[in-house]
């Protein structure tokens, strides 16, 4: 009988509690609270995440593809991520290598950001689909002399996905400048 009074004059003091000391409240109430804080951390999230899509400097191109051309893209742009050690797609940073914007269609060493080594100018290789993946498979084969040290895309696959990417992402205008 004693227990069940105790629990009558609790629930009576009840909302009381509630308004005078915060700190007291019952579990059941501060709950909704730390949903909404919950619902809000998950909104900051996905905005987060939504501007970061919209930074994407290549969504005007993907925008542009289809299914399986978007996924031959994405490979090619992994298998890009060594190559802007050394280039850039903008022009405006100062790397070891020659900004590759508009190198489709160029004669080889005559970027106009910088000029290539006499190994690459004597080449004078109009750089196309065949005369990349020739140089890109291996740069010192195909160019003895070539200032490019590395080891080559030797994968034709990959060199396939890789071109497919440069294709895209070189031609002047065609994505966001990041200064990449
Ligand atoms: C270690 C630095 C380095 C890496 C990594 C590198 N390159 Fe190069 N690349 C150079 C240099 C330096 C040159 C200039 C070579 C010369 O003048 O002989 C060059 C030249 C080129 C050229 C010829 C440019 C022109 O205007 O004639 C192309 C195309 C190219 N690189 C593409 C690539 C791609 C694609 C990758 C990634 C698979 C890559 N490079 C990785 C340093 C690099």
């Amino acid at each position: 009988m004693r227990m069940t009074r105790e629990r009558g004059s609790d629930d009576a003091r009840g909302p009381v509690d509630r308004s005078t000391n915060r700190s007291s409240a019952p579990t059941c109430i501060r709950r909704p609270a730390r949903a909404t804080r919950l619902a809000a951390r998950l909104l900051l999230v996905l905005l987060v995440c939504g501007a970061a899509a919209c930074r994407d400097p290549d969504r005007a191109i993907l925008a542009g593809l289809s299914a399986p051309e978007r996924a031959r893209f994405e490979r090619g742009r992994s298998a890009a991520v060594p190559c802007w050690t050394c280039h850039d797609l903008a022009g405006s940073v100062d790397k070891v290598g020659p900004s590759l914007v508009g190198v489709f269609g160029r004669r080889s060493g005559r970027a106009p950001d910088q000029q290539g080594s006499d190994a690459l100018l004597a080449a004078s290789i109009v750089w196309d689909e065949r005369s990349l993946a020739a140089f890109l498979s291996d740069p010192s084969g195909f160019v003895p002399g070539t200032t490019m040290v590395s080891p080559g895309v030797r994968s034709p696959d990959a060199l396939s996905d890789l071109i497919f990417y440069l294709h895209h992402v070189t031609r002047p205008g065609a994505r966001a400048d990041t200064g990449r």
